[in-house]
């Protein structure tokens, strides 16, 4: 007999079998026949206009079918029709090919329309575009002047004086801090096939994104169609980081070929280009703390600047954890955007969090290292036990079993020592370097279907995605456990706008909404098979009731220790299937407190003293993230956020060059991000935590939180090795080496 009690096992990937062996059918590989191939053409300068387009030699090439520019792209895309997503932030969303208008370097021009991928390509280069180019910049901190607090989202409310406390305490830090542009760069870059059925005047697209209804509604609002007409899929994800969040000018254009062409049509993005959209924005951090003599946090001013276009305002949520993370009275949060010369900066791996976090964690460590406490006991001290921010309690907080435990498996104790300089091995000066990590354990409304069929296999669906987190597997194992079914007879399906509502796969929410959806829609198919067993089975059933019943094996077993197998009782029935749909939304109880995840990093990094070079021996990371529903995926997760953790701390930098207002490292040999000599030891560690207000499966969700800390913690370390404070990330070996 099976065992279906699934919920907190490390299952497999019910998709990981496809995936390695080439099985999986990502949006740019769905070839269909007669497909034509775009190539998109960029602009070269930041901001100006376009003159002239000559695209003559490109459209005498041999295959090229038409070259798209703003000067030839149908009247109907002009009027009266929306370019905006359901991300879109305020202000007016990039509409490709609509004018003569540059906005960034890099932006869509022309698209080469041919009869293969080369052929298009190599007419692309063949077009000639001729701008009048204005100035322009790209740089934030040449433009503090510009910021602005218009437009912004959410500010967090602030408390107290912090202004007077700070003047008044004995121990006080000022401090910058500095992160430049990430781009998201996931594996898989962005990729759309899109089908125009001229006869029914309908579209069916297969576009990389993180959410199936974030495209149908771009492409309802720029072609102006009904919901039914926009038939949306992608079942795969090779990787988002956020890149996906919003559709990209890529999906725009292989409409735009299909529909004109009336074939259908492919636009991949290349490397190069997949930097030339949306990034995690570039910000400049203004911190001061102030503490009693003992470290008791008596201040906090924590002010933001944030880059973003000049044509949207993009915010993150740089400050808001600011309030939430320590207790003290006295904190003032401020938040503002400077707008520059690139395209609308995007949410880009705990947006906000992980830059903040940065700034934050790096300050308590220097405060602590003024005071003379070890930053460690820093944390303690300013324990936050309720969440003055919003003035709630916590709906629950394993914090301190995470300091406790990461210090613990580290050895802080044994090895932290309050002076930098201390240890050396060999050429490499040796430290170590904690921080906390905390993320909103958030959730939406999402809805999901469950149907079971008389063959017993029960399929269970939502129209979520599946970046790589392991969404297939929690939601098959979530689903199979409640109705109690195997988990080799149960299908989850995602990625589809044909399948119930469920929001983009972002904010580490999917297994908090869409894993509440599922079970919910799973205790809804219990109660159609307990009402079907009554009806069949009455004298069975007799004396029973739904609540003394239980569901595994794939059968009902009564209170009374009969069985009733699923797949006998829908044939008894004379159903082919039993079908439910359950919507999903956050309980209202859970307004009454604050959910958060949270995470202590402590870090050993090595400083080759002559040359530089930093690496990092050891990562140890415990975090607190309500329940773990699988530790096999949850696991991955948070080894990706460190991950991206050293790359923001060690490598990452999107470097625009200031006389052109292009990227200057548009590719993966010089954009650089953590390769596996870069990695070492990680350990992650799960801390027990029960929630039982968070949502109806007690998880808080872990895209995110893994990555939050862990700069910071890089950061404290390579001080604590050199006793040099690098305040401007990437810490790259020209900040660490003496070169005056
Ligand atoms: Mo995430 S940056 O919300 O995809």
């Amino acid at each position: 007999m099976t065992n279906t009690q699934y919920i907190g096992k490390s299952v497999d990937r019910p998709d990981g079998r496809k995936k390695v062996l080439g099985q999986a059918t990502y949006a740019g590989e769905f070839t269909q026949e007669n497909m034509v191939y775009g190539y998109i053409v960029q602009s070269e300068i930041a901001n100006g206009k376009i003159v002239k387009i000559d695209m003559k030699q490109a459209e005498k090439v041999e295959g090229v079918l038409r070259v798209f520019t703003h000067e030839n792209i149908p009247q109907y895309l002009k009027i009266n029709v929306d370019y905006s997503d359901p991300l879109a932030p305020p202000g007016n969303p990039f509409r490709p090919l609509y004018n003569d208008n540059i906005l960034y370097n890099g932006q869509p021009v022309a698209l080469v329309v041919a009869e293969d991928f080369e052929t298009a390509r190599f007419a692309a280069g063949l077009v000639q575009v001729e701008y009048k180019a204005e100035k322009f910049s790209v740089d934030i901190r040449e433009n503090l002047g510009k910021a602005t607090h218009k437009d912004v989202d959410d500010s967090p409310k602030n408390r107290g004086d912090a202004e007077g406390a700070f003047a008044k305490a004995p121990h006080t830090i000022s401090a910058e801090y500095y992160q430049p542009r990430h781009f998201h760069n996931p594996m898989e870059p962005h990729a759309t096939i899109a089908i125009w059925n001229d006869k029914n005047a309908s579209f069916k697209i297969y576009d990389k994104i993180q959410g199936v209804r974030s495209s149908q509604a771009y492409i309802r609002g720029v072609f102006s169609l009904e919901k039914e007409k926009v038939a949306i899929s992608c079942p795969f994800v090779g990787g988002g980081f956020g890149a996906g969040l919003r559709p990209q000018y890529q999906l725009f254009m292989a409409a735009l070929a299909s529909k004109v062409l009336k074939r259908p049509a492919k636009v991949t993005l290349t490397r190069r280009q997949m930097f030339s959209f949306g990034h995690r924005p570039a910000n400049l951090q203004r911190i001061k703390l102030g503490a009693e003599e003992n470290g008791k946090l008596t201040a906090i001013q924590h002010e933001s600047f944030g880059e973003t276009s000049t044509f949207e305002k993009f915010s993150e949520m740089v400050v808001n954890f600011t309030g939430v993370i320590y207790d003290c009275d006295n904190v003032d949060t401020d938040y503002q955007l400077i707008p520059v010369n690139v395209y609308t900066p995007m949410d880009t791996r705990a947006p906000g969090g992980a830059t903040g976090m940065f700034g934050l964690e790096s300050a308590m460590d220097e405060l602590a290292y003024k005071i003379g406490i070890d930053p460690l006991e820093m944390r303690l001290r300013n324990y936050a036990d309720r969440d003055q921010n919003a003035d709630k309690p916590f709906s629950s907080k394993e914090l301190r079993a995470c300091y406790q435990q990461a210090a613990d498996s580290f050895g802080w104790k044994e090895k932290y020592t309050l002076q930098p300089r201390q240890k050396k091995d060999g050429h490499a000066l040796v430290g170590y370097g904690m921080a906390t990590g905390i993320w909103e354990a958030m959730q939406q409304k999402a809805s999901a279907q469950a149907i079971l069929q008389s063959d017993g296999k029960l399929i269970v669906s939502s129209g979520t995605a599946d970046n790589g987190a392991g969404t297939y597997a929690i939601m098959t194992q979530i689903a199979a456990e409640t109705v109690g079914v195997s988990i080799e007879k149960t299908e989850f399906r995602l990625g589809d706008t044909d399948l119930p509502k469920a929001p983009i796969q972002g904010g580490s929410w999917t297994a908090s909404s869409v894993g509440s959806a599922v079970r919910m829609v799973g205790k809804a198919m219990q109660i159609k098979i307990y009402d079907l067993a009554c009806k069949t089975y009455p004298v069975k059933t007799s004396n029973t009731t739904l609540s003394d019943s239980k569901f595994e094996n794939n059968q009902l077993v009564l209170k009374n220790g009969t069985t009733i197998d699923f797949t006998e009782l829908l044939t008894t029935a004379g159903e082919d299937q039993l079908k439910v749909l359950h919507n999903a939304k956050p309980e209202e109880s859970r307004s009454d407190y604050s959910c958060y995840a949270h995470a202590c990093v402590m870090v050993e990094v090595n400083v080759d003293e002559d040359l530089g070079m930093i690496t990092i021996p050891k990562i140890v990371i415990t975090v607190a993230g309500g329940k773990i529903l699988n530790p096999k995926t949850a696991r991955s997760q948070i080894l990706g956020g460190i991950v991206w953790g050293i790359g923001a701390a060690l490598e990452e930098d999107g470097m625009i060059d200031p006389n052109y207002g292009r990227i200057m490292n548009a590719n993966l040999a010089e954009y650089h991000v953590p390769v596996h000599a870069d990695v070492q030891d990680m350990e992650v560690i799960f801390v027990e935590e029960e929630d039982k207000i968070v949502n109806p499966i007690g998880a808080k969700g872990l895209g995110e939180i893994g990555i939050v800390g862990v700069a910071a913690a890089i950061a404290n370390a390579v001080f604590n090795a050199t006793g040099r404070r690098v305040r401007e990330l990437p810490i790259t070996l020209d900040k660490v080496l003496d070169l005056d």
